[in-house]
């Protein structure tokens, strides 16, 4: 072919191994991601095999001989998807969790022929919930969480069947739950000014997400990094006219112990100026400085707030007088 000399037919040329090449590179990432998707379906059919519906015997069999775990189990909201006629045998009952279940019922309850948990790592006991779970309510960051980084799997929280405490099948009621960990935790509940916790009027998931989050310390997800605030503090976000810049920067944490504290309002420090001038210093640094009138040897100007009263922002004054 004598192609070349025509500059049409080159440029036809041109495009036409262009779409092949690209063609070609299209293909082997196509198979790329084929083989990685099949080393995924490996992965999670270790994890969650569906084996054929005749291993199945039905929670109605494992009632026979585990008579007390399946009254618990039946107060669960798991019991309900046995009633479900378009759910799959594998999907209901014990053995959506311990998986098939003839070979343990044939072998007269033989445990090696189950799954029985005990020989399984927090994360594995995870993925099995997590099998269903994943995709659903809030558990779809549970892996980006500390809770998963740190080997706490769902039954350190959740009781599959026999709940102690049944809202939500937890394993106790919050916050004796987090407590019972979180030890560490009670001193902060107990100083003098702190959210009411301990005294049951809120919850530490009322703020956290104990599954796991997109926001440092499992904190709910956010627009701003502050919404658990302003789930019970609207009042505080704004928008404003004029903000006061850490509010957006930082965050409320910047001037409260979200836990409790020493002082009133939460605040880190105890007298309102010394958390002001931290930011506002004489050098000015972040902030601008302090306008020299404002002599901190009189009383008079110590206590900012008198005077700079709607310090989380205001829509008519620059210098949130009111
Ligand atoms: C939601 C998942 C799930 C379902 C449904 C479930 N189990 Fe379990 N089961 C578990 C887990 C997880 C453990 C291990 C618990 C642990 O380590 O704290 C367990 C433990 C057990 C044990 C041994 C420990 C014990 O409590 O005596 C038996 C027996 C058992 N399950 C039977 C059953 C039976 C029978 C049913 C149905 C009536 C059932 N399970 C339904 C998840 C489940
Ligand atoms: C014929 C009676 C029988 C039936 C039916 C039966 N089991 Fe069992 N199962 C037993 C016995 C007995 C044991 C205790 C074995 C042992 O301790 O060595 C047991 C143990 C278990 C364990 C392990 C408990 C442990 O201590 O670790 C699990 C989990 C379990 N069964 C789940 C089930 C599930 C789920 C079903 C229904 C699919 C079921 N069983 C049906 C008799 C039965
Ligand atoms: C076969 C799928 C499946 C598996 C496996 C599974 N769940 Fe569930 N779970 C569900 C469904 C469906 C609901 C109903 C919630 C809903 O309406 O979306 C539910 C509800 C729950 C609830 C809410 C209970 C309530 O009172 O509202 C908790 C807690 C829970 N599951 C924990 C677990 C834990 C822990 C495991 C692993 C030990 C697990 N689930 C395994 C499907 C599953
Ligand atoms: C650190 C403790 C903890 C761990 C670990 C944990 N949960 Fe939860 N979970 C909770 C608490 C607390 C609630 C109740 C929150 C509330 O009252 O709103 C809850 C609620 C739920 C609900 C009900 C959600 C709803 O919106 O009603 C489901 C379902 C659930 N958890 C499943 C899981 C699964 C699956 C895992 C593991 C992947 C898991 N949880 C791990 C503490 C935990
Ligand atoms: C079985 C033990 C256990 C229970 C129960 C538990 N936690 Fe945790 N939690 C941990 C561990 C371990 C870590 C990671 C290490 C650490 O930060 O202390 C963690 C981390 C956290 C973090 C993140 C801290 C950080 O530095 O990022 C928060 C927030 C949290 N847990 C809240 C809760 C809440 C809320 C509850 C109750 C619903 C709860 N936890 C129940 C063991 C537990
Ligand atoms: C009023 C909201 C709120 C409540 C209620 C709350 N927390 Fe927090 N918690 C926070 C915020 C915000 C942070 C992050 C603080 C920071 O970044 O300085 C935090 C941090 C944490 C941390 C990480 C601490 C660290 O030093 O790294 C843990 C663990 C924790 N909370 C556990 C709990 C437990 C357990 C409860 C219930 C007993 C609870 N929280 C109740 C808002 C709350
Ligand atoms: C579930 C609702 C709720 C959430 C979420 C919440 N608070 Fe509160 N907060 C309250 C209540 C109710 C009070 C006053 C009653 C009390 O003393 O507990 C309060 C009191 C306060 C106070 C002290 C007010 C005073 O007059 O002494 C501060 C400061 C505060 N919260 C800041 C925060 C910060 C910062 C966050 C987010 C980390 C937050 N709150 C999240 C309900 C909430
Ligand atoms: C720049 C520091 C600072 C930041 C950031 C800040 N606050 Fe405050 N906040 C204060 C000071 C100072 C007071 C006490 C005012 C006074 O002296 O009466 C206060 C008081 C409060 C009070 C109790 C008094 C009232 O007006 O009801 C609540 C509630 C509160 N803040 C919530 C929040 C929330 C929610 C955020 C995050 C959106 C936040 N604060 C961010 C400094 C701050
Ligand atoms: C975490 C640092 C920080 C803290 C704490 C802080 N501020 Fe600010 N403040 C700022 C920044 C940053 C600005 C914005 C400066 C700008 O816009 O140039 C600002 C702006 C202001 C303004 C408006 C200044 C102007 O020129 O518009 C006033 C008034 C003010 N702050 C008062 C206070 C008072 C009173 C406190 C103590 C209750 C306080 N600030 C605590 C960082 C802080
Ligand atoms: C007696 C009332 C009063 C008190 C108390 C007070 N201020 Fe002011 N503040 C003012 C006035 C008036 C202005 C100037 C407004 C103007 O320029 O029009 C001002 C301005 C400011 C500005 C803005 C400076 C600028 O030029 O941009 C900052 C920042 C500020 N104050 C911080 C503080 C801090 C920090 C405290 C506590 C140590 C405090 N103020 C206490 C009255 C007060």
């Amino acid at each position: 072919m004598k192609f070349r000399k025509s500059p049409l037919k080159a440029l036809l040329f041109v495009l036409l191994s262009g779409l092949v090449i690209c063609g070609l590179v299209g293909a082997t990432s196509r198979a790329y991601s084929k083989s990685q998707k099949t080393e995924q379906a490996k992965t999670s059919q270790a994890t969650s095999s569906p084996a054929p519906a005749d291993e199945y015997v039905g929670a109605e069999t494992c009632k026979t001989c585990h008579e007390d775990i399946y009254n618990n189990f039946k107060k669960t909201e798991h019991f309900k998807l046995t009633l479900y006629s378009n759910w799959k045998v594998s999907d209901k009952g014990c053995e959506s969790c311990h998986g098939p279940g003839k070979a343990h019922v044939d072998g007269g309850g033989d445990k090696t022929k189950i799954r029985t948990f005990q020989d399984l790592a927090p994360k594995q006991i995870s993925e099995v919930c997590l099998r269903c779970h994943a995709g659903r309510e809030e558990h779809n960051n549970y892996k980006r969480g500390e809770h998963w980084r740190n080997d706490i799997s769902c039954v350190n929280c959740h009781n599959p069947h026999g709940p102690k405490a049944t809202n939500k099948m937890l394993t106790d009621k919050e916050p004796a739950l987090c407590f019972s960990c979180h030890n560490e935790m009670k001193s902060q509940f107990s100083m003098p000014f702190h959210h009411k916790v301990p005294e049951g009027a809120m919850k530490c998931s009322d703020c956290h997400n104990p599954h796991g989050g997109f926001e440092l310390k499992q904190v709910r997800l956010a627009t701003g990094a502050d919404t658990p605030c302003m789930k019970c503090h609207a009042d505080k976000q704004g928008p404003f006219v004029f903000e006061h810049a850490p509010l957006r920067v930082e965050g409320c944490v910047i001037c409260h112990n979200p836990h409790g504290s020493d002082n009133p309002k939460l605040l880190k420090r105890n007298e309102v100026r010394q958390l002001c001038l931290e930011c506002h210093t004489d050098v000015g640094t972040i902030a601008p400085n302090t306008p020299s009138f404002h002599n901190q040897a009189t009383a008079r100007f110590q206590n900012c707030t008198t005077c700079h009263a709607r310090i989380h922002g205001s829509n008519v004054d620059r210098f949130f007088f009111r």
